[in-house]
């Protein structure tokens, strides 16, 4: 009895180092030549990149990537988090540029989102803004922060003021305008001038012009702006729409979808788009967050892709998977790698558990219980996992290791779509050309929540899919 007891503990035990040891031990540090859209992307500590609601500045040859913080537990706010790059796929982490208050509006409990940082001409100070709120979202407000280092400490200063009022909405972005002067967008369209020292606002520049527009973003080319915004679907994503205009003040004309309909703006919603000045071209890079709720932290990814514009048009006609800009030339080109394929009815991948082969229109495995899981053992230097992405899908926890077992790399990643999507869920970092595994389970959870007013969003089961594999040689 006592035997059986102590080998019960003793399993127990083992199990739980196994466990923690996964969870502790360093992950492989990231490196990839791509932006590669709707996977997670690791920093140099191999840590997930953790920025949404984000915006990009370049600063003395670097660009900085600002972004919300996140935990897989909570919505509250976790700090802004700053990035730097100089080729815009690899980003090291530089800071948490404005911590967790120790209290106040920025403090416990309390909801921060949207960071977006500009650099005040005159001064050369940075200035931070956010939307600053209750986990409710009953106390909404555009904040400010201030550092004279780009990537902080930030002082938060708490509401920006005008007419010594706080602008009492919930999303907003900032624009910089050619002449160095600054813009607060908030949600409905309505845009606001800062003062020149960025301190205050002075002018009400332009009136709502809808309801909804969430994720306020803006940007100019030659002497149109051009001014996206989301429907009101919490995380869930939607058609993003968009106004042009030739004067910030209007009239703004609106112009539309710029994704196909029903792509869900190519599953995604607005944040930040980055003009890529080269001394060839300038691409406009789309910045857009594919949220993943509850799991924000491992689950959430960024889907970044090339603007068309032409006139008072822009779109993007197709989800480039995969794609390069060249920050000297500013020039943009298609990403197409060394990869194998390796379909999911490959004799190679071993299936365990309920796995169900169904080939309609697509030809996928699919399983839903808890640890059911399927393995693959390669000799190359990257792997990636496609899905089909559909409204019953869940996570999948992805763990990666080397030929003696040493953990490379392990995620939670979301396979839910609200409407049917292939796409790449996973890519590894790029790593030693090797013998590697990659083992990949159903997570038995799901994203899904209720907003404000209680209606519920996201999936409805725990399913997995795998469309199919790819290797680099
Ligand atoms: C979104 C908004 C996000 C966040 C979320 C909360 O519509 O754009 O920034 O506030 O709602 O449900």
């Amino acid at each position: 009895m006592l035997n059986q007891f102590c080998t019960k503990l003793f399993t127990g035990f083992i199990y739980f180092f196994i466990l923690n040891s996964a969870v502790c031990v360093a992950q492989q540090a990231g490196k990839t030549d791509a932006i590669y859209s709707g996977v997670p992307w690791y920093d140099q500590n191999g840590n997930v990149v953790s920025a949404h609601g984000a915006n990009i500045i370049r600063d003395n040859g670097k660009y900085y990537l600002f972004g919300e913080a996140h935990s897989d537990t909570s919505n509250a706010f976790a700090g802004f988090n700053c990035y730097s790059s100089t080729d815009l796929y690899n980003w090291k982490f530089e800071s948490i540029a404005l911590p967790l208050q120790p209290a106040g509006k920025l403090g416990p409990n309390r909801v921060g989102e949207r960071v977006k940082v500009m650099k005040n001409p005159t001064s050369g100070e940075y200035f931070m803004y956010m939307h600053a709120d209750t986990l409710g979202y009953k106390d909404q407000f555009v904040g400010y922060a201030i550092s004279k280092n780009i990537t902080g400490p930030y002082q938060f200063k708490g509401p920006i003021l005008f007419n010594g009022k706080p602008i009492k909405k919930w999303d907003m972005g900032t624009f910089q305008d050619q002449d160095g002067k600054g813009y607060i967008l908030t949600h409905g369209g309505v845009i606001h001038q800062l003062a020149d020292d960025y301190q205050s606002i002075v002018a009400e520049t332009n009136k709502q012009l809808t309801s909804g527009f969430e994720s306020p973003t803006l940007f100019r080319k030659g002497n149109i702006y051009y001014f996206i915004g989301s429907n009101l679907t919490s995380w869930e994503k939607n058609d993003n729409y968009y106004y042009t205009a030739s004067s910030l003040s209007g009239p703004w004309t609106a112009q539309g979808l710029f994704a196909p309909k029903g792509s869900l703006t190519w599953n995604s919603q607005t944040t930040f788009v980055l003009p890529v000045e080269g001394t060839k071209d300038t691409t406009f890079i789309f910045m857009g967050d594919r949220w993943s709720y509850p799991r924000q932290l491992s689950a959430a990814t960024y889907v970044w892709q090339p603007l068309n514009i032409l006139g008072t048009a822009i779109s993007i006609p197709e989800y480039m998977q995969a794609w390069q800009v060249n920050t000297s030339t500013g020039e943009k080109t298609q990403f197409k790698g060394n990869f194998k394929v390796i379909e999911n009815s490959n004799k190679s991948i071993h299936y365990k558990g309920k796995w169900l082969h169904v080939s309609d229109t697509t030809s996928i495995s699919r399983a839903t219980d808890k640890n059911d899981s399927f393995s693959y053992t390669f000799r190359g230097k990257q792997i990636g996992l496609y899905t089909l992405a559909l409204p019953d899908n869940g996570y999948a926890k992805i763990v990666l290791q080397n030929k003696k077992g040493k953990l490379i790399n392990q995620n939670l990643v979301d396979l839910y779509s609200k409407t049917p999507k292939i796409g790449l869920v996973y890519l590894s970092p790029i790593l030693p050309h090797n013998d590697y595994t990659l083992r990949v389970f159903v997570a038995g959870e799901r994203p899904n929540w209720s907003d404000k007013r209680k209606s519920n969003y996201g999936s409805t089961a725990n399913t997995i899919t795998i469309d199919k594999l790819i290797v680099r040689k």
